[in-house]
Protein backbone atom coordinates (compact mmCIF):
# COMPACT_ATOMS: atom_id res chain seq x y z
CA UNK A 1 0.00 0.00 0.00
CA UNK A 2 0.93 3.32 -0.80
CA UNK A 3 1.50 6.54 1.70
CA UNK A 4 -0.61 9.54 0.47
CA UNK A 5 2.36 11.07 0.22
CA UNK A 6 3.54 8.12 -1.91
CA UNK A 7 -0.10 8.63 -3.95
CA UNK A 8 0.66 12.09 -4.33
CA UNK A 9 4.19 11.01 -6.44
CA UNK A 10 2.39 8.76 -8.69
CA UNK A 11 0.54 10.21 -11.53
CA UNK A 12 -1.23 8.52 -14.54
CA UNK A 13 -2.70 10.60 -17.52
CA UNK A 14 -4.41 9.25 -20.22
CA UNK A 15 -3.00 11.00 -23.27
CA UNK A 16 -5.86 12.55 -25.93
CA UNK A 17 -5.88 11.51 -29.64
CA UNK A 18 -4.11 13.71 -31.50
CA UNK A 19 -6.04 16.72 -33.39
CA UNK A 20 -3.96 16.13 -36.51
CA UNK A 21 -4.54 11.88 -36.89
CA UNK A 22 -8.41 12.62 -36.59
CA UNK A 23 -8.08 15.38 -39.49
CA UNK A 24 -6.27 12.51 -41.60
CA UNK A 25 -9.38 10.54 -41.34
CA UNK A 26 -7.90 8.39 -39.31
CA UNK A 27 -10.89 6.66 -38.16
CA UNK A 28 -11.70 4.15 -35.73
CA UNK A 29 -10.10 0.10 -37.41
CA UNK A 30 -8.65 2.72 -40.45
CA UNK A 31 -5.99 1.05 -39.84
CA UNK A 32 -6.87 -2.61 -39.63
CA UNK A 33 -8.95 -2.47 -42.87
CA UNK A 34 -6.33 -0.57 -44.92
CA UNK A 35 -3.55 -3.59 -43.92
CA UNK A 36 -6.13 -6.16 -44.77
CA UNK A 37 -7.06 -5.41 -48.01
CA UNK A 38 -2.89 -4.83 -49.08
CA UNK A 39 -1.50 -7.71 -50.50
CA UNK A 40 0.32 -9.44 -48.39
CA UNK A 41 -2.16 -8.46 -45.73
CA UNK A 42 -0.90 -6.79 -42.73
CA UNK A 43 -2.00 -5.94 -39.25
CA UNK A 44 0.16 -3.18 -37.33
CA UNK A 45 2.10 -4.46 -34.34
CA UNK A 46 0.63 -2.17 -31.83
CA UNK A 47 -2.30 -4.90 -31.79
CA UNK A 48 -0.03 -6.89 -29.97
CA UNK A 49 -0.24 -5.03 -27.19
CA UNK A 50 -3.64 -5.73 -25.40
CA UNK A 51 -3.21 -6.34 -21.40
CA UNK A 52 -2.32 -9.85 -22.16
CA UNK A 53 -0.59 -9.56 -25.11
CA UNK A 54 1.65 -7.58 -23.10
CA UNK A 55 1.99 -10.18 -19.90
CA UNK A 56 3.01 -12.46 -23.03
CA UNK A 57 5.95 -10.54 -24.27
CA UNK A 58 7.19 -10.16 -20.84
CA UNK A 59 7.34 -13.80 -20.85
CA UNK A 60 9.37 -13.87 -24.12
CA UNK A 61 11.72 -11.79 -22.57
CA UNK A 62 12.39 -14.48 -20.09
CA UNK A 63 12.63 -17.50 -22.02
CA UNK A 64 16.07 -18.95 -23.14
CA UNK A 65 16.38 -18.40 -27.04
CA UNK A 66 14.87 -14.31 -26.70
CA UNK A 67 18.80 -13.35 -26.05
CA UNK A 68 17.84 -9.33 -26.71
CA UNK A 69 16.35 -8.58 -23.34
CA UNK A 70 18.92 -10.69 -21.30
CA UNK A 71 21.81 -8.97 -23.32
CA UNK A 72 20.79 -5.41 -23.23
CA UNK A 73 19.90 -5.98 -19.08
CA UNK A 74 23.65 -6.93 -18.62
CA UNK A 75 25.32 -3.87 -20.90
CA UNK A 76 22.35 -2.02 -18.24
CA UNK A 77 23.68 -3.51 -15.80
CA UNK A 78 27.37 -3.06 -16.48
CA UNK A 79 26.61 0.72 -17.91
CA UNK A 80 24.11 2.19 -15.86
CA UNK A 81 26.65 4.09 -13.65
CA UNK A 82 28.42 5.21 -16.19
CA UNK A 83 25.28 6.57 -18.25
CA UNK A 84 24.40 8.58 -14.87
CA UNK A 85 27.43 10.13 -14.84
CA UNK A 86 27.34 11.35 -18.46
CA UNK A 87 24.01 13.03 -18.17
CA UNK A 88 23.98 14.07 -14.43
CA UNK A 89 20.41 14.46 -13.07
CA UNK A 90 17.41 14.06 -15.60
CA UNK A 91 13.91 13.67 -16.30
CA UNK A 92 13.84 10.08 -17.77
CA UNK A 93 11.37 9.58 -20.12
CA UNK A 94 10.91 6.03 -21.23
CA UNK A 95 8.85 4.87 -24.59
CA UNK A 96 7.09 1.71 -24.32
CA UNK A 97 8.15 0.98 -20.72
CA UNK A 98 6.11 -2.12 -20.20
CA UNK A 99 6.80 -3.65 -17.38
CA UNK A 100 10.07 -1.39 -16.30
CA UNK A 101 12.27 -4.52 -15.73
CA UNK A 102 15.22 -3.65 -17.07
CA UNK A 103 14.11 0.46 -16.38
CA UNK A 104 15.47 -0.80 -13.10
CA UNK A 105 19.05 -1.04 -13.48
CA UNK A 106 19.21 2.61 -14.67
CA UNK A 107 16.53 3.56 -11.80
CA UNK A 108 19.49 2.04 -9.37
CA UNK A 109 21.70 4.02 -10.86
CA UNK A 110 19.94 7.30 -10.73
CA UNK A 111 18.83 6.98 -7.07
CA UNK A 112 22.32 6.25 -6.20
CA UNK A 113 23.45 9.49 -7.39
CA UNK A 114 20.17 11.68 -6.58
CA UNK A 115 18.32 12.37 -3.96
CA UNK A 116 14.95 13.11 -5.90
CA UNK A 117 14.87 11.97 -9.63
CA UNK A 118 11.91 11.85 -12.03
CA UNK A 119 10.39 9.30 -14.55
CA UNK A 120 8.00 9.23 -16.97
CA UNK A 121 7.09 5.68 -17.79
CA UNK A 122 4.98 5.91 -21.75
CA UNK A 123 2.82 2.91 -22.41
CA UNK A 124 -0.29 2.21 -24.91
CA UNK A 125 -0.98 -0.82 -22.02
CA UNK A 126 -2.86 1.12 -19.22
CA UNK A 127 -2.85 -2.09 -16.80
CA UNK A 128 0.65 -2.82 -16.83
CA UNK A 129 1.46 0.78 -16.73
CA UNK A 130 -0.23 1.70 -13.37
CA UNK A 131 1.08 -2.22 -11.93
CA UNK A 132 4.69 -1.63 -12.56
CA UNK A 133 4.75 2.83 -11.49
CA UNK A 134 2.82 1.47 -8.26
CA UNK A 135 5.45 -1.38 -7.63
CA UNK A 136 8.07 1.06 -8.03
CA UNK A 137 6.67 3.80 -6.43
CA UNK A 138 6.79 1.70 -3.44
CA UNK A 139 10.64 0.39 -4.18
CA UNK A 140 11.87 3.48 -4.63
CA UNK A 141 11.20 6.32 -2.68
CA UNK A 142 12.82 9.40 -4.24
CA UNK A 143 11.27 8.55 -7.08
CA UNK A 144 8.69 11.08 -8.69
CA UNK A 145 6.51 8.85 -11.20
CA UNK A 146 4.59 10.36 -14.05
CA UNK A 147 3.06 7.55 -16.41
CA UNK A 148 1.34 8.71 -19.58
CA UNK A 149 -0.89 6.51 -21.46
CA UNK A 150 -0.98 6.44 -25.28
CA UNK A 151 1.12 5.86 -28.15
CA UNK A 152 4.43 7.26 -29.17
CA UNK A 153 2.96 9.71 -31.23
CA UNK A 154 0.67 10.93 -28.90
CA UNK A 155 3.73 11.35 -26.08
CA UNK A 156 6.10 12.74 -28.04
CA UNK A 157 3.48 15.66 -29.06
CA UNK A 158 2.40 16.13 -25.87
CA UNK A 159 5.79 16.12 -24.03
CA UNK A 160 5.28 19.50 -22.04
CA UNK A 161 9.06 21.14 -21.35
CA UNK A 162 10.73 19.56 -18.28
CA UNK A 163 11.55 21.92 -15.18
CA UNK A 164 14.48 19.26 -14.77
CA UNK A 165 18.09 20.25 -15.87
CA UNK A 166 17.87 18.22 -18.72
CA UNK A 167 15.67 15.28 -19.99
CA UNK A 168 16.33 11.54 -21.33
CA UNK A 169 14.36 9.92 -23.80
CA UNK A 170 14.88 6.24 -23.83
CA UNK A 171 13.98 3.65 -26.29
CA UNK A 172 14.79 0.52 -25.38
CA UNK A 173 14.42 -3.12 -26.15
CA UNK A 174 15.32 -2.50 -30.14
CA UNK A 175 11.63 -1.69 -30.47
CA UNK A 176 12.87 0.81 -33.31
CA UNK A 177 12.90 -2.56 -35.12
CA UNK A 178 9.13 -2.64 -35.72
CA UNK A 179 9.47 0.69 -37.82
CA UNK A 180 9.99 0.19 -41.67
CA UNK A 181 12.86 2.86 -42.96
CA UNK A 182 10.95 5.50 -43.55
CA UNK A 183 8.62 5.55 -40.02
CA UNK A 184 11.90 4.87 -38.21
CA UNK A 185 13.30 8.42 -39.56
CA UNK A 186 9.91 10.02 -38.78
CA UNK A 187 10.44 9.10 -35.64
CA UNK A 188 13.61 9.95 -35.06
CA UNK A 189 13.08 13.38 -36.82
CA UNK A 190 9.69 13.76 -33.88
CA UNK A 191 12.53 12.68 -31.10
CA UNK A 192 14.91 15.66 -32.42
CA UNK A 193 11.91 17.44 -32.54
CA UNK A 194 11.43 17.34 -28.74
CA UNK A 195 14.78 17.38 -27.42
CA UNK A 196 16.24 20.52 -26.43
CA UNK A 197 19.76 21.31 -26.57
CA UNK A 198 21.74 19.08 -24.32
CA UNK A 199 19.10 17.09 -23.67
CA UNK A 200 19.55 13.16 -24.29
CA UNK A 201 18.46 9.86 -25.91
CA UNK A 202 19.38 6.39 -24.97
CA UNK A 203 18.72 3.91 -27.95
CA UNK A 204 18.84 -0.14 -27.97
CA UNK A 205 19.31 -2.01 -31.13
CA UNK A 206 19.35 -5.56 -31.92
CA UNK A 207 22.35 -6.35 -34.28
CA UNK A 208 22.79 -8.03 -37.33
CA UNK A 209 23.69 -11.89 -36.63
CA UNK A 210 23.37 -15.25 -38.11
CA UNK A 211 20.23 -15.99 -38.94
CA UNK A 212 20.04 -19.36 -37.12
CA UNK A 213 20.23 -17.41 -33.68
CA UNK A 214 17.78 -15.21 -34.89
CA UNK A 215 15.25 -17.04 -36.14
CA UNK A 216 15.72 -19.50 -32.77
CA UNK A 217 14.94 -16.22 -31.01
CA UNK A 218 11.40 -16.01 -32.61
CA UNK A 219 10.41 -19.71 -33.30
CA UNK A 220 11.26 -20.43 -29.43
CA UNK A 221 10.41 -23.94 -28.13
CA UNK A 222 7.71 -23.03 -25.94
CA UNK A 223 5.59 -21.68 -28.34
CA UNK A 224 5.47 -18.50 -26.38
CA UNK A 225 5.79 -16.45 -29.47
CA UNK A 226 3.00 -18.18 -31.38
CA UNK A 227 0.92 -17.50 -28.52
CA UNK A 228 1.89 -14.11 -28.91
CA UNK A 229 1.78 -13.21 -32.53
CA UNK A 230 -1.80 -15.49 -32.12
CA UNK A 231 -2.90 -13.16 -29.62
CA UNK A 232 -3.06 -10.06 -31.97
CA UNK A 233 -6.31 -12.31 -33.08
CA UNK A 234 -7.96 -12.40 -30.13
CA UNK A 235 -7.01 -8.59 -29.31
CA UNK A 236 -9.52 -7.64 -32.59
CA UNK A 237 -12.07 -10.21 -31.78
CA UNK A 238 -12.42 -8.29 -28.67
CA UNK A 239 -11.83 -4.08 -30.03
CA UNK A 240 -13.98 -5.03 -33.38
CA UNK A 241 -15.90 -8.21 -32.74
CA UNK A 242 -14.13 -10.31 -34.85
CA UNK A 243 -14.48 -14.19 -35.88
CA UNK A 244 -11.19 -14.93 -36.44
CA UNK A 245 -10.97 -18.88 -35.69
CA UNK A 246 -7.38 -18.60 -34.00
CA UNK A 247 -7.03 -22.72 -34.17
CA UNK A 248 -7.38 -21.88 -37.91
CA UNK A 249 -3.90 -19.62 -37.79
CA UNK A 250 -0.50 -20.81 -37.80
CA UNK A 251 2.82 -18.87 -36.35
CA UNK A 252 5.42 -18.17 -38.42
CA UNK A 253 8.93 -15.77 -38.37
CA UNK A 254 11.54 -15.71 -40.81
CA UNK A 255 14.45 -13.97 -41.00
CA UNK A 256 14.72 -12.25 -44.29
CA UNK A 257 19.07 -11.86 -44.91
CA UNK A 258 18.27 -9.21 -47.47
CA UNK A 259 16.61 -6.80 -45.48
CA UNK A 260 18.03 -7.81 -42.36
CA UNK A 261 14.21 -8.15 -40.34
CA UNK A 262 13.13 -10.88 -38.77
CA UNK A 263 9.43 -11.40 -40.23
CA UNK A 264 6.51 -12.55 -38.30
CA UNK A 265 3.48 -13.93 -39.72
CA UNK A 266 0.12 -15.30 -39.04
CA UNK A 267 -0.72 -17.99 -41.64
CA UNK A 268 -4.36 -18.98 -42.78
CA UNK A 269 -4.50 -22.81 -42.61
CA UNK A 270 -7.72 -22.61 -44.87
CA UNK A 271 -9.92 -20.59 -47.00
CA UNK A 272 -11.71 -18.35 -44.83
CA UNK A 273 -14.40 -14.95 -44.32
CA UNK A 274 -13.22 -12.83 -41.27
CA UNK A 275 -15.80 -10.13 -40.07
CA UNK A 276 -15.77 -7.12 -37.92
CA UNK A 277 -18.77 -6.58 -36.67
CA UNK A 278 -17.99 -3.14 -35.07
CA UNK A 279 -16.75 -1.77 -38.60
CA UNK A 280 -18.94 -3.38 -40.67
CA UNK A 281 -16.82 -5.08 -43.10
CA UNK A 282 -15.48 -8.39 -44.27
CA UNK A 283 -12.18 -9.68 -45.66
CA UNK A 284 -11.16 -12.84 -47.71
CA UNK A 285 -8.24 -14.98 -46.27
CA UNK A 286 -6.88 -17.75 -48.95
CA UNK A 287 -6.01 -21.18 -47.39
CA UNK A 288 -2.21 -20.38 -46.86
CA UNK A 289 -2.18 -16.83 -46.98
CA UNK A 290 -0.19 -14.76 -44.70
CA UNK A 291 -0.80 -11.69 -42.46
CA UNK A 292 2.40 -9.93 -41.88
CA UNK A 293 2.16 -9.04 -37.91
CA UNK A 294 5.93 -7.91 -37.33
CA UNK A 295 8.97 -6.97 -38.62
CA UNK A 296 11.98 -6.52 -36.28
CA UNK A 297 14.62 -4.78 -37.92
CA UNK A 298 18.33 -5.74 -37.18
CA UNK A 299 20.59 -2.76 -36.67
CA UNK A 300 24.56 -2.11 -37.68
CA UNK A 301 25.92 -0.04 -35.15
CA UNK A 302 27.94 2.40 -37.37
CA UNK A 303 24.66 3.20 -40.01
CA UNK A 304 22.84 3.87 -36.98
CA UNK A 305 25.34 6.27 -35.64
CA UNK A 306 25.59 8.10 -38.86
CA UNK A 307 21.68 8.38 -38.80
CA UNK A 308 21.50 9.88 -35.87
CA UNK A 309 24.26 11.94 -36.46
CA UNK A 310 22.17 13.08 -39.57
CA UNK A 311 19.28 14.07 -36.99
CA UNK A 312 21.47 16.44 -34.97
CA UNK A 313 21.43 13.47 -32.56
CA UNK A 314 24.91 13.39 -31.73
CA UNK A 315 26.20 9.79 -30.50
CA UNK A 316 28.63 10.25 -27.37
CA UNK A 317 28.92 6.67 -26.60
CA UNK A 318 28.25 3.39 -27.76
CA UNK A 319 28.01 0.29 -24.90
CA UNK A 320 27.77 -3.35 -26.18
CA UNK A 321 28.24 -6.90 -25.01
CA UNK A 322 31.14 -9.25 -25.78
CA UNK A 323 29.52 -10.84 -28.45
CA UNK A 324 28.29 -7.76 -29.94
CA UNK A 325 24.76 -8.92 -30.33
CA UNK A 326 22.85 -6.01 -28.78
CA UNK A 327 23.88 -1.93 -28.31
CA UNK A 328 23.28 1.22 -26.46
CA UNK A 329 23.69 4.44 -28.20
CA UNK A 330 23.93 7.64 -25.92
CA UNK A 331 22.84 10.52 -27.87
CA UNK A 332 23.03 13.78 -27.01
CA UNK A 333 21.02 16.77 -28.90
CA UNK A 334 23.30 19.20 -30.49
CA UNK A 335 21.50 21.77 -33.25
C1 LIG B 1 9.49 -5.50 -28.48
C2 LIG B 1 9.42 -5.18 -30.79
C3 LIG B 1 11.49 -5.34 -29.73
O1 LIG B 1 10.98 -7.27 -32.16
O2 LIG B 1 12.03 -8.51 -30.76
C4 LIG B 1 9.52 -10.40 -29.59
C5 LIG B 1 8.83 -7.95 -30.09
N1 LIG B 1 8.19 -10.07 -31.23
N2 LIG B 1 9.23 -11.58 -30.13
C6 LIG B 1 11.12 -7.74 -31.03
C7 LIG B 1 8.86 -9.43 -30.29
C8 LIG B 1 8.43 -11.37 -31.12
C9 LIG B 1 10.17 -7.35 -29.91
N3 LIG B 1 10.12 -5.86 -29.74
Amino acid sequence: MLTPLEIEQLKIKYLQPLEASKKLNNYFGKDIKEGLSQRPKKIPSKYFYDDHGSQLFEQICELPEYYPTRTEASILRQYAAEIAEITEICELVELGSGSSTKTRLLLDAYDRQNEVFKYMPIDVSAGILKESATQLKQDYNSLQIEGLVGTYDQALTQLTPTSWPARMIFFLGSSMGNFNEIDCDNFLNKIAQVLENGDYFLLGIDLQKPKSILEEAYNDSQGVTAAFNLNMLAHLNQKFQGNFDLKSFKHQAIYNERKKQIEMYLLSEKEQEISLKNLNWKVNLEKEEKILTEISRKFDVEKTKHQLESKNLKPIKVFSDENNWFALILCQASK
